[in-house]
Formats: structure tokens, C-alpha cells, sequence
């Protein structure tokens, strides 16, 4: 097993001439062309209030191997070390992780694997296919119940007495300072459609966060990239789990690495948001009774959304749909243009289900919800 280098980048096709951060540095990092984009965007008047005109950002459609958000940082994280390797890549989240799939799907075409410390989530029709999916393409998991039990998977993962087929850890959500440049990148690609009279410039972006990579990379992109919005980040975790100052440690991590690599940007995240008109805030009130509890204000957005042709999940975008039908259905300010960031993938994974995967699954399936 050849644990250094052993994926070339440029076998991934030759680098994308639309990235405008990589032209921003003078030492940009390695990049493996895995994504679709520019995604398109588009209107959603069945969104609209008085007030709002609503976009969608159509990153479901980011690749025709999985789309949604992960793909963009997985670009960034796998072409480097320590991920460019032939060695599986252990990671964490739930049993029907999205960032577990979108890794399993994109390691598949590197011939390797995952490994993932997981834990059971409320199995919902969407958790027990993502599950079936990554079984089914060979991932394998050392689960345990809670989230507050995850140290004893790691642990029973360190026992596991194959040391050669060990994986490279990789941070929950991919929300390492590499991963963030996806969505730094992400946000030029936004600021050169608005430009190019795509949409209007958004006065307000609604957008989920977990492992609050998305949202910190998008943030330090809009300042960068020199476009004043209002991010209504909404959590789809706990506020022990993702809080202002877990935003300000990725965006600080992020951009640090973003000067290693050669960006010319004076003062910290702080400063660069202020100057440029670039503000947010967080939104708990979807969470429900928790991390992965379906509501039924998302069960709502996931029906209202489907007769439109878009596909959401109940963990993140229907509760970001849900928390912008709320807050602009009071909203009484000014006349304004609203951008619902979709980071769910649309492809249908139906076809990689391979039959008898429910012998191997970690979690009895008896109690879907
Ligand atoms: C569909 C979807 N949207 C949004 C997010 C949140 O992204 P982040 O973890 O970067 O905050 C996730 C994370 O897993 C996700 O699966």
C-alpha cells in the first residue's frame, strides 16, 4: 500500500481556469477537479413573501457523483497531504452522514475506503439509505450509540489490530481550513454571477451549519470578494456544537491558511468581515429536539419543496427552508432579494444499494422513523 502521493492531481483533468481563488495565491494548494460549477442559479417565487424575492444556489447539482456542499471541500482536502494517499480516510458523524457518504463516494473513485467512528441518529427513511449506500460501496464503521460515547469508538478503532490498513483522520464535516477554501472559491463563483447579471446581489443568504465549514469559508469568500450580505446561518446542531465562537475559529484557521497560501489580505476575520459589510448570525430555532430529529416545519419545507422539483433531507436544508419561510413571513423592512444556499445532494444513490447490506448494519433496524 503506497501511503504517499499516490494520486497525481492533474489525472483528475486538467485544473479548473473558473477557480478564483487559486488565481488569488501565489502558492495555492493542489486541487482535484470533482465539481460541476458554476451551479446554476434560479428563482424560487414559490419561496417569495412580500417583501422577499427568493434564489436558490443549485449546489445539488455539483456533481453527478454526489453533489450538495461536501464535494467542494473534498476537491481541496483530498488533492494534499496528509489525504493524497491510497490509505482509507477515517472520519466522524452520524450513521447517515452526508460528509460519511460524500466520502465514501468520492474515495470509491480513488479505489479506497472509509472508516468511520459513528453514531446512531434517529433512523429516518433518508439516514437508513445513506447507510445502505456507504455499506453497500464498502465502508466500514465502529459505531456506538451517542455522540457522547464516540471516544469508546475511537478507542475500539485504535484496538483494531490491522495497523496497515489504518485511516488518515479527517476532521467531522471536512470543515478543516482546506475544506473551507471550497466555499471561499464558492463565494467568488456567487460574486461573478451576480456580476455577470445572473441574480441580484442577495441581501440575505440562508444557509444550514453543522461543522461550520460552508458557512466560514462563504463568509471570508463574500469579504474577500468584496460582497456585503447578511448570513442567516441556521444550525442544525446543538449550540454546544457549533456557537460564534466555533464560526470565528474556522474563519481564523481558514484564513490562515489562506495566507500560508499566498493571500494578500491584512487583519484578522473579524476586521475583513466588518469592512466589507459582511455580517451574520445564527439561528437555533429549527434545531427541534435535536440534531437529525425531523420537525414538522422541515417535514413541510421537504413536501412544499418537492412539488418544486427540489430535493431536501430533514438534518439540514429543510430546516434552513423551514427558518427562511419563518423569518421572512415577518419580516416588514424594505423590498429584498433572498438566497436559499441548497448544500443537499440531488442524485439519486438508489442503484449502488446492494441487496443484503442489512446483515452488516451496526444499528438494529427495527426502530425507523
Ligand atoms: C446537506 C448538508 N448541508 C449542510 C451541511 C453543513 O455544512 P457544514 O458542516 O460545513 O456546516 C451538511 C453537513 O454535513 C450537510 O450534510
Amino acid at each position: 500500500m503506497n501511503a504517499r502521493s499516490a494520486h497525481d492531481p492533474s489525472e483528475a483533468g486538467p485544473s479548473r481556469s473558473g477557480s478564483a481563488l487559486s488565481a488569488r495565491l501565489d502558492r495555492a494548494p493542489q486541487r482535484l477537479d470533482l465539481a460541476e460549477v458554476p451551479t446554476p442559479v434560479e428563482r424560487a417565487p414559490w419561496l417569495d413573501t412580500p417583501k422577499a424575492k427568493v434564489w436558490i444556489k443549485r449546489d445539488d447539482l455539483s456533481s453527478p457523483i454526489y453533489g450538495g456542499g461536501k464535494v467542494r471541500k473534498l476537491e481541496w482536502i483530498l488533492a494534499n497531504p496528509p489525504f493524497d494517499t491510497d490509505l482509507p480516510v477515517l472520519s466522524v458523524g452520524g450513521i447517515g452522514s452526508h460528509h460519511l457518504l460524500a466520502l465514501v463516494l468520492f474515495l470509491r473513485t480513488q479505489g479506497r475506503t472509509l472508516h468511520g467512528l459513528t453514531f446512531t441518529q434517529a433512523l429516518t427513511p433518508h439516514v437508513r439509505k445513506n447507510m445502505a449506500v456507504m455499506l453497500s460501496c464498502g465502508a466500514r464503521f465502529w459505531n456506538v450509540p451517542s455522540r457522547a460515547e464516540l471516544p469508546r469508538a475511537w478507542l475500539a478503532y485504535h484496538l483494531w489490530r490491522r495497523p496497515d490498513v489504518k485511516g488518515t483522520p479527517m476532521a467531522a464535516g471536512a470543515s478543516t481550513p482546506l475544506g473551507c477554501f471550497g466555499f471561499v472559491d464558492a463565494a467568488f463563483e456567487l460574486a461573478e454571477q451576480v456580476e455577470a447579471g445572473l441574480l441580484p446581489k442577495p441581501d440575505v443568504l440562508y444557509v444550514t451549519a453543522g461543522s461550520a465549514g460552508t458557512s466560514a469559508g462563504l463568509a471570508l469568500g463574500f469579504a474577500l470578494a468584496g460582497m456585503p450580505i447578511h448570513m442567516h446561518l441556521v444550525s442544525s446542531v446543538e449550540p454546544w456544537a457549533f456557537n460564534p465562537v466555533m464560526m470565528q475559529l474556522k474563519m481564523r484557521g481558514a484564513l490562515s491558511a489562506l495566507r500560508s497560501a499566498g493571500l494578500d489580505a491584512p487583519g484578522g476575520a473579524r476586521a475583513l468581515l466588518r469592512d466589507a459589510g459582511v455580517t451574520y448570525e445564527i439561528d437555533f430555532d429549527e434545531v427541534g429536539a435535536g440534531y437529525g430529529e425531523p420537525t414538522d416545519q422541515g417535514r413541510a419545507a421537504v413536501e412544499l419543496a418537492r412539488e418544486h422539483q427540489i430535493s431536501l433531507e430533514p438534518t439540514y436544508t429543510a430546516k434552513c427552508i423551514a427558518a427562511l419561510r419563518r423569518a421572512e413571513a415577518h419580516d416588514r423592512g424594505r423590498p429584498h432579494n433572498v438566497l436559499f444556499w441548497h448544500t443537499h445532494a440531488a442524485n439519486d444513490l438508489t442503484p449502488l444499494i446492494e441487496p443484503g447490506w442489512e446483515a452488516r448494519s451496526p444499528v438494529p433496524l427495527d426502530g425507523s422513523v
